[in-house]
């Protein structure tokens, strides 16, 4: 089996989007397996810049096709437009397909994202407001239309009528604004023309793939901990960014993943509301974010900012049972006199190894770390693990051991040559 999924370990932002780009000109397919347009991939290829949002990042490199897969949920007019942004940049985009039981978010999803934020008040999410939420309630409360509705406007037309009703009601509550079927109706029906002829039943292609010894590649957006079930809810996204996630949301056995890539951060960032144990909400923190240049791709967001967490990296190898550990962002530890690792919480004078499923404020957590001498040199120009500082290659050692799994690539840099393969 050629099978690898690419999952965050962290609170996104990891840097999947130029892992998947690398990995991509092998892979016969590669499959998106959940989320939706809330993720931020930046892939950069000669100084030029790409941020994928609903796309395979490894659409950028690939030759195989690429999937839209049934976990995904998806916004056809964002779809639209990414699609036309890159086929301006000349990009080919025929090897692009979507699952007919991926749902859609709809208008009126958005609506509701927003209304809800902001009656939230101080308790927001912290949602991207995208509409990502409200479509997997409906999904699971049975309400969804799928993709493969547009294929069927009688069918989608129905689905609508009774969602409208659903959702004026909704709307009004919130002293929202409301939609009128006629006129959502159509805009659909033009929608669906332009989309219409990447709609496929992917899952038995993928696994048929699979099944034939097929490179494919399962690409996870966000991460473990925005996880739906295991991150910190409920500051966390709507879907399952995890291996098992991979499994359901590609529609594979979870037999048929062979290796499963846990992207590492060489520190830890997260996006809005929520405990973060390592945050560095100082001087520290501000070096990490303007060096990483941790500010959200879409959103322009600052990120907040500290030291790698291995209480959390540990709850990863467990939880994904990751094969391999994929270490980003080693460069922007360049400098520094001191480096540090989070080894363990102690909350209320228990020490805590593993993490804990109910973690509340940060401030209430004291975090153990292992503190390193870090290294000056500029390390994004090596190619070999040979040449890294001594103090460096101590800091990768640490991670393998203590996570006890290999650390098998190693990136310094945003472009796609920028990395150190060490098996
Ligand atoms: P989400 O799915 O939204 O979580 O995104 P992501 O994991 O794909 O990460 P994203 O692309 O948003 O953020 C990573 C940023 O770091 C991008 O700007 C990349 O170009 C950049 N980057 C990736 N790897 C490296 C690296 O090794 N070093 C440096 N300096 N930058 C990197």
């Amino acid at each position: 089996m050629n099978t690898y999924v690419v999952v965050g370990t962290q609170w996104g932002d990891e840097g999947k989007g130029k892992i998947i780009d690398v990995l991509a000109p092998k892979a016969d397919y590669i499959v998106r397996f959940q989320g939706g347009n809330n993720a931020g991939h930046t892939v950069v290829v000669n100084d030029e810049k790409f941020i994928l949002q609903l796309l395979p990042s490894g659409i950028i490199n690939s030759k195989g096709k690429c999937i839209i897969g049934p976990g995904v949920v998806v916004d056809i007019e964002v779809l639209l437009k990414e699609i036309n942004e890159l086929e301006k940049r000349g990009k080919n985009l025929d090897n692009l397909f979507i699952d007919e039981r991926a749902h859609l978010i709809m208008p009126y999803h958005i609506e509701i994202d927003k209304a809800r934020e902001e009656a939230r008040g101080e308790n927001k999410i912290g949602t991207t407001q995208r509409g990502i939420g409200p479509c997997y309630i409906d999904k699971i409360a049975r309400n969804g239309i799928r993709t493969g509705d547009l294929l069927e406007m009688d069918r989608f037309k129905d689905k609508l009528e009774w969602n409208i009703k659903d959702k004026n009601d909704m709307l009004q509550r919130y002293g929202k604004e409301t939609f009128e079927l006629e006129a959502l109706y159509e805009k659909y029906v033009d929608l669906a023309q332009k989309i219409k002829h990447r709609i496929i039943d992917a899952v038995s292609e993928v696994n048929e793939a699979v099944d034939n010894n097929k490179t494919v590649l399962f690409e996870g957006a966000q991460a473990l901990m925005l996880d739906i079930d295991y991150g910190t809810y409920p500051y966390v996204t709507s879907s399952s960014p995890t291996a098992g996630g991979a499994a359901v949301g590609a529609g594979v056995s979870p037999r048929k993943i062979e290796r499963v890539l846990g992207v590492m951060k060489a520190y830890t960032t997260r996006v809005g509301e929520g405990p973060f144990p390592t945050e560095e909400d100082n001087e520290t923190g501000e070096i990490l974010r303007k060096t990483g240049g941790e500010y959200g791709s879409n959103t322009g967001r600052p990120r907040r900012c500290g030291w790698l967490d291995l209480v959390i990296g540990k709850y990863g190898v467990m939880i994904n049972g990751l094969t391999d550990i994929v270490l980003t962002k080693l460069d922007v530890l360049d400098g520094f006199d001191k480096v540090k690792i989070a080894v363990a919480y102690e909350i209320d004078g228990k020490r805590y190894v593993n993490y804990p499923p109910n973690l509340r404020k940060s401030k209430e957590i004291k975090v153990i770390y292992e503190e390193f001498d870090g290294w000056k040199e500029d390390i994004s120009k090596i190619k070999n693990y040979d040449e890294l500082p001594e103090n460096c290659k101590k800091y990768i050692k640490f991670i393998e051991e203590f996570l006890g799994c290999p650390v098998s690539m190693v990136s310094v840099g945003p472009e796609r040559t920028q990395n150190i393969y060490l098996k």
